[in-house]
């Protein structure tokens, strides 16, 4: 079992001891952090949190295109720590999660990873 730290950012820098076999978002939930969610498989958006430092496992997530993945969103149902990691999370931390389509339309090299033509993010 390994084991990493978590540094919250918006929550006073606090720190938090997560297993790399756990989803981030049953391991901070159990140590009493108040993070939202809704599905809990990696396809609603609704657990999104920033990853502004380390790197996580999130293979099994299905809700983000590579516009969001290039501004460091993690889905913590599904992502499991790699390495000690900071995080904002919360509704606070989605600044740069949502944005109207019909004003700003995704290119072809920001939708979901299985779709995108282009290699630049
Ligand atoms: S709770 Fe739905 S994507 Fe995490």
């Amino acid at each position: 079992m390994t084991k990493h730290t978590v540094t919250i950012t918006n929550r006073s820098n606090t720190k938090y001891e997560v297993d790399s076999r756990r989803p981030l978002l049953d391991a901070l939930r159990e140590q009493g952090v108040d993070l939202p969610y809704g599905c809990k498989y990696g396809g609603c958006i609704t657990c999104a949190a920033k990853l502004t430092d380390g790197k996580v496992d999130q293979k099994r997530q299905v809700a983000l295109n590579n516009r969001q993945l290039s501004f460091g969103y993690v889905i913590l149902c599904v992502a499991r720590a790699k390495s000690d990691l900071t995080l904002e999370i919360g509704v606070e931390s989605h600044d740069k999660l949502y944005r109207n389509p019909f004003l700003d339309p995704l290119k072809q090299h920001e939708l979901k990873p299985d779709i995108a033509t282009s290699e630049e993010i």
